[in-house]
């Protein structure tokens, strides 16, 4: 079969945004509104993706780089025709064109799929995407005639008393032969907007005697506009819930949906529990068995098995097989737990690697450390990693014992099983099996309590 082209329409302005950010990078459940057109018409089978980009199209092209979509630029924006054409040379050897916008992130793949397979089996020319709707102010209505046949389609603006009256609405969403470009350049702008519109070459291709259809097929979601902050809002939750949907479905329990928030790229194993306020952003990836919340914030991070995150963030992080987070502990860029690390209530870890079986269970900031396996490091340890200029790594060997309340002032390297004594300010390396203790020796003034008594009482 030939290919296809997916054209999405992105060059409009998105003025009640009120945003400097281009409508369509405007994100949604963690990703640009353009980039759910986008998957939504990958896997639909669409061969090529071209986006039609002008008002903000440094932006759109610079945040769209990794996919594997085409752009054409449209300078000026006389209306949804002439941007169409715009895609003319990138469609050049396709024998199916499908017409998408950019701000419809709620477009499902199967509804896609749907339209494609009905333009084809009856073999149309122009295939358009309907809806009816309970409300349909502000789209274009669908004509049709005594037998059911679409005729054509009145924008709002342009409409009678009476057409405004019908209900079934253009989603803006088509199916196109080729023709659709031969068309498109006879296409004239007398209309209320004196714009060139792409729905007028439905009656330009049945004067040349070709199928038109019109399939009603659109449930209102996947046509859903977003205009504004508001309806951006209403989009996130529909996607929210979706994604809610699927992860349960695929063997993880959520204990309350309406509390939880999970990108459009996340991915979770089975049985796994997540708890209510938690959040999991971007590429997380999370494995099975674990209990996640309440009240955890996940971003682009990397979480084995048998893992349980409580009340705590992490940000593009790993974390090993049966490691225990929280609670309140903050993960930070560049961490990497191996298995069965324990990092507890108000701990801070930053660009750190800390191996199995060791502990740093409460009140500590560790940064730019290495840490070995079965490292216990006391309440209130800090490495100082910062001088003010640079960052110094901090080395803690296997087994190693960091008594509560250790600087740790880098570059300092304490060694295999040594032990540093609680409240000590550690600057030079301690030796493996060594003690390292640096505190003022403690001085006790006997019966000191009696003494003072006496003299206030004098
Ligand atoms: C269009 C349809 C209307 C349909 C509605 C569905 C026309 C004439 N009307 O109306 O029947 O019900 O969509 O949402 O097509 N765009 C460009 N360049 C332009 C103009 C628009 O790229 O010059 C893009 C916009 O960024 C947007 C899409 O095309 O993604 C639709 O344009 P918009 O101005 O919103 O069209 P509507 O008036 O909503
Ligand atoms: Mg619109």
């Amino acid at each position: 079969m030939s290919k296809t082209t997916g054209v999405i329409l992105a060059a409009g302005k998105g003025v009640r945004m009120r945003s400097r950010l281009a409508k369509v990078l405007h994100p949604v459940a963690g990703i640009p509104m353009i980039s759910h057109v986008v998957s939504a018409a990958q896997s639909s089978g669409i061969d090529r993706l071209v986006v039609v980009v002008g008002h903000g199209r440094e932006q759109v092209v610079k945040a769209m780089s990794a996919e594997t979509i085409q752009f054409v630029v449209q300078e000026e924006q006389l209306g949804t025709g002439h941007a169409l054409l715009q895609a003319e040379a990138a469609a050049e050897d396709s024998e199916l064109i499908i017409v998408l916008c950019g701000d419809t992130p709620l477009l499902r793949a199967q509804t896609l799929e749907k339209l494609i397979r009905f333009h084809r089996d009856n073999q149309a020319s122009a295939t358009v995407l309907t809806a009816e709707l309970e409300n349909p102010e502000g789209y274009g209505r669908i004509i049709r005639d005594d037998q059911g046949d679409i005729v054509r389609i009145v924008e709002e603006k342009d409409a009678t008393p009476q057409e405004r009256e019908i209900r079934e609405i253009n989603s803006g969403i088509y199916c196109f032969d080729r023709e659709v470009f031969r068309i498109l350049k006879n296409l004239n702008p007398d209309n209320a907007q004196g714009e060139y519109y792409l729905t007028d070459v439905l009656l330009e291709y049945r004067k040349n005697g070709r199928r038109v259809l019109a399939l009603l097929a659109a449930q209102e979601e996947d046509i859903y506009g977003i205009n504004d902050r508001a309806q951006l809002a209403f989009a996130e939750r529909i996607l929210r819930q979706r994604k809610c949907l699927e992860v349960m479905l695929s063997g993880v329990t959520i204990l309350d949906p309406a509390t939880t928030f999970i990108d459009a790229q996340v991915k979770i194993g089975s049985d796994t529990t997540i708890l209510p306020f938690t959040m999991i952003e971007g590429q997380t990836v999370i494995g099975e068995n674990c209990v996640i919340g309440p009240g955890a914030r996940i971003i682009s991070s990397r979480i084995g098995d048998r893992v349980t995150i409580d009340n705590s963030k992490i940000i593009e992080s790993q974390v090993g097989d049966g490691c225990d987070i929280g609670p309140y502990a903050y993960l930070r860029p560049g961490t990497e737990l191996h298995q069965d690390v324990k990092v507890g209530d108000f701990v801070e870890v930053k660009k750190s690697v800390v191996g199995s079986g060791s502990k740093i269970p409460h009140l500590a900031y560790v940064g730019d450390a290495t840490i070995g396996c079965h490292v216990n490091v006391g309440a209130g340890t800090i490495t100082c990693n910062y001088d003010g200029e640079k960052k110094h790594p901090t080395i803690i060997e296997d087994g190693a014992f960091i008594g509560s309340n250790t600087n740790l002032v880098a570059p300092v390297r304490i060694g295999e099983k040594a032990v540093t004594g609680a409240g000590s300010t550690i600057t030079r390396d301690v030796p493996p099996f060594s003690l390292g203790v640096e505190r003022a020796p403690q001085k006790v003034i006997d019966n000191w309590r009696h003494r003072k008594k006496k003299h206030n009482d004098e």
